[in-house]
């Protein structure tokens, strides 16, 4: 037995999902490096690719994508559910509270084939960007838009959030997001669903459990936090002050550091450039200054201890500037997880064992049992 809190030194099995070398700042998603897979795939081929542990061939792939469009819909009885939600309640309790809700909809709720848990796995992929599309648009008043299911993941997401068609440049932007996120080993709240499927549980409680623990800033929560953070700092010459300020006072800059990654983070790199690009044409090159500025910093202050820009520090103004609603930022995270989490999952359902730590006790022994009269 050996003591690891936060299970740092500790690998759990075997996955052939994603490949991450922390030291040279490399991922792969079965064995493709993510930067061909941000250039050349979408959100849906690497769904399939993570599935499957291969890429799709022409049809194959044109069968997936109608696998999931033919699961858009969210249906009566989860939209009923979704009008009954407080309109000011954080989306991604909405998100956790409506995947939790889609297991009292389904009829094989409680079946526990691999079939089964795989087509669980599909409509919450299917479905989560119609919840967190339609309760977008519920909390401002607005009917839900209808998905349309002549148009992929990324594009319908924008069209059922703005109810108008997205620009092209937009909907391949948030596409390459969604690639860029679908999976990276066994972070948090892939590792939240494995200990859930593992006690022979079902995929709506994994996928569940997984959007819990993404949410917390310490993990997919980040991204907002990012852009909190430079709303707060608010101009480039107040940044300097700010970072100084942070690492004196030794708080966590939100979007920098990561449990594997001692060098810059691939995903970032790639989404660097989309800040910049999209930034640059919506008006906000501010924010990406900024977010360079802070960069730059960061490496001269802490670059020797491994603190580089993580998967959230540049997607905050990638999706800003994409006009996203910041509280949408982490629901758009798990959007795209949902494919990670479900192969995690199921590559856990097919080779299980329950996961069940220790811990050292340190409380005393032989205590007894004193009346409460005497206490
Ligand atoms: C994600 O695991 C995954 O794969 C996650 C993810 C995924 O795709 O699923 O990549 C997505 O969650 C990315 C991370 C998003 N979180 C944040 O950006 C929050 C800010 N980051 C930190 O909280 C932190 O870096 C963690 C939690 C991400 C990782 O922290 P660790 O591995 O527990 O390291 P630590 O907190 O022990 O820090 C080690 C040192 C400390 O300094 P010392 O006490 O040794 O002097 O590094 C410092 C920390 O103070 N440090 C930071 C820092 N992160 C670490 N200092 C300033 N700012 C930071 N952000």
């Amino acid at each position: 037995m050996h003591m690891d809190k936060g299970l740092d030194h500790t690998i759990i099995g075997e996955s052939t999902k994603s490949f991450i070398d922390g030291q040279k700042g490399i991922l792969e998603f079965n064995g493709i490096d993510i930067d061909a897979l941000a250039r050349h795939s979408t959100f849906e081929e690497v769904t399939f690719l993570l599935w499957n542990d291969r890429l799709p061939n022409a049809d194959e792939l044109a069968a997936f994508e109608a696998e999931i469009r033919s699961e858009y819909e969210l249906g009566p009885e989860l939209l009923d559910m979704l009008r009954l939600v407080p309109r000011d309640a954080s989306p991604m309790h909405v998100l956790r509270t409506m995947v939790s809700a889609m297991g009292t909809t389904d009829p094989d709720c409680n079946d526990q084939s691999f079939e089964s848990e795989r087509a669980k796995a599909m409509k919450v992929l299917a479905k989560t960007p119609a919840i967190i599309a339609a309760f977008s648009r519920l909390r401002k008043g607005e009917e839900p838009v209808a998905p349309k299911p002549d148009l992929n993941v990324a594009t319908n997401f924008l069209w059922m959030l703005n109810g108008e068609m997205p620009g092209e440049a937009s909907a391949r932007a948030i596409d390459v997001c969604l690639v860029l996120h679908a999976d990276h080993g066994i972070n948090a709240s892939t590792f939240s669903a494995m200990v859930t499927i593992a006690t022979q549980s079902d995929m709506y409680s994994a996928l569940t459990s997984a959007i819990g623990t993404l949410r917390g800033p310490l993990h997919g929560g980040a991204n907002e936090r990012v852009m909190h953070m430079l709303q707060d700092i608010g101009s480039i010459d107040k940044v300097d002050g700010f970072v100084a300020e942070s690492l004196a006072s030794k708080s966590k800059i939100m979007g920098f550091g990561h449990r594997v990654y001692k060098a810059l983070d691939p995903r970032a790199k790639y989404l660097r450039t989309f800040a910049e690009k999209i930034a640059d044409e919506t008006g906000n090159h501010d924010l990406y200054a900024m977010s360079t500025r802070i960069q730059d910093i960061m490496e001269r202050e802490v670059g020797d201890k491994g603190i580089y820009p993580n998967v959230d520090f540049y997607s905050a103004t990638t999706y800003f500037s994409l006009g996203l609603e910041i509280d949408l930022f982490t629901p758009v995270f798990a959007l795209s997880r949902n494919a990670g989490w479900a192969a995690h999952v199921l590559e856990q359902h097919q080779d299980n064992r329950l996961i069940r730590p220790r811990c050292q006790y340190t409380g005393p022994h032989g205590s007894d049992y004193v009346p409460i009269e005497e206490r």
